[in-house]
């Protein structure tokens, strides 16, 4: 009964903490924050001077003691008090100031596959710290399953890609439940990084995470493109100092994350080596779901089909599948609450 009093006031949110980029979704309301999980905090006195957005514009541009953190490192918290403050701005920008009586809400958190139960705890407690009623966890790809509607409740092999900054998971579900799982710690983020290396041992240039990113994302590929592309890649040179821009082409971003991609390629050949034969056999027809925002990366998708030889889709609006699906979750927790995951420092959803 109190429940029920509770829901009619309270506003339950879906959070997606990617190690790049957040995502909150309120019941009722879809997807209201989309910002990059990017705190910016005086270092002298402790204080938070921005989050998201704002905070990201000013990475690699602060004065020495304002640092640009992000406080999640592979999708798990390294700064456990940061974190903390992320999720109050984020719960706090989610209430709608309309009742008078604003109630705790309850919050679902995507977390990556095979984290600990120390890992789990520490969410759950920065969550509830942050101002929640109640909190779940959710595994970050089944909730990305789940955002592109696929059928993970039947008896039926789905297989699943996600490739955010920190992690790329590989995922196998059914019937509810994850039956093969990879986790590997190479995704957006370590492209990144290869281009940075690229630019250092190729030119002698010094480029930032942001500039790097852009070209990854303007001209990036992981498979040959039918067109050229080139663009201007700005940075300091490290022998004269001095800035310059120097022309690279999608090939030479190809050859510098090609490593990287291999990875990850391999990672996924190992996972359906390792799916049993009837899922597999499911999964020829349905074929492989990519989500997160690695996914986007050209010819990705055609790269692991013609490796595996299995048709790969990239699912609708990758980047929010997880956090949309953990939204669906929150709206049918009757029928989904088994997707959840269950540790011994929550109770089971009522
Ligand atoms: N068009 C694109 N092409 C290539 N990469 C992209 C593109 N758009 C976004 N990305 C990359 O996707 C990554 C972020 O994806 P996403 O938001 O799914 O990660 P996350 O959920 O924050 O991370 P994680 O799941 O590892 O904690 C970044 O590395 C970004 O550079
Ligand atoms: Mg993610």
């Amino acid at each position: 009964m109190l429940d029920k009093i509770w829901r009619i006031f309270s506003q339950d949110i879906a959070i997606d903490l990617g190690t790049a980029n957040s995502e909150v979704y309120v019941r009722g309301r879809g997807i209201i924050i989309q910002e990059p999980s990017v705190v910016a905090v005086n270092q002298k006195t402790g204080q938070i001077l921005a989050i998201g957005d704002e905070a990201k514009k000013m990475v690699g541009r602060t004065p020495a003691h304002i640092v640009a953190t992000r406080p999640l490192r592979s999708g798990v918290i390294s700064d456990f008090e940061v974190t903390e403050q992320m999720l109050r701005y984020f719960i706090e920008k989610a209430q709608r100031k309309k009742f008078i009586i604003n109630s705790r809400p309850r919050v679902i958190v995507g977390i990556p596959c095979g984290v600990t139960e120390v890992e789990k705890k520490a969410v759950c407690d920065a969550t509830k710290n942050a101002g929640a009623r109640e909190v779940f966890l959710i595994e970050e790809p089944m909730a990305a399953a789940i955002g592109a509607r696929l059928p993970v409740q039947e008896a039926g092999g789905n297989f699943i890609v996600d490739i955010g900054g920190g992690t790329t998971e590989v995922v196998v579900i059914s019937l509810g439940g994850i039956v093969i799982s990879k986790s590997l710690r190479v995704a957006g983020d370590k492209l990144n990084e290869d281009i940075i290396h690229f630019a250092q041992d190729e030119y002698k240039l010094l480029i930032g995470e942001r500039t790097a990113e852009a070209i990854k994302i303007g001209i990036g590929s992981a498979y040959p493109l039918k067109e050229k592309r080139e663009l201007p890649m700005r940075g300091r040179n490290l022998v004269t100092g001095l800035p310059e821009e120097i022309l690279v082409s999608d090939e030479d971003i190809r050859k510098a994350m090609e490593k990287s991609i291999k990875q990850i390629v391999t990672e996924i050949k190992t996972a359906v080596e390792e799916t049993p034969p009837e899922l597999l056999a499911d999964v020829m027809t349905s074929g492989i779901q990519m989500a997160g925002g690695g996914a986007l990366l050209r010819g990705l998708d055609i790269l692991i089909q013609k490796e595996t030889k299995i048709p790969t889709k990239i699912i609708e609006d990758p980047m929010t599948a997880m956090v949309r699906g953990a939204g669906m979750v929150l709206e049918n927790l009757d029928q989904l609450h088994e997707v959840l995951v269950e540790t011994e420092y929550l109770e089971p959803p009522k």
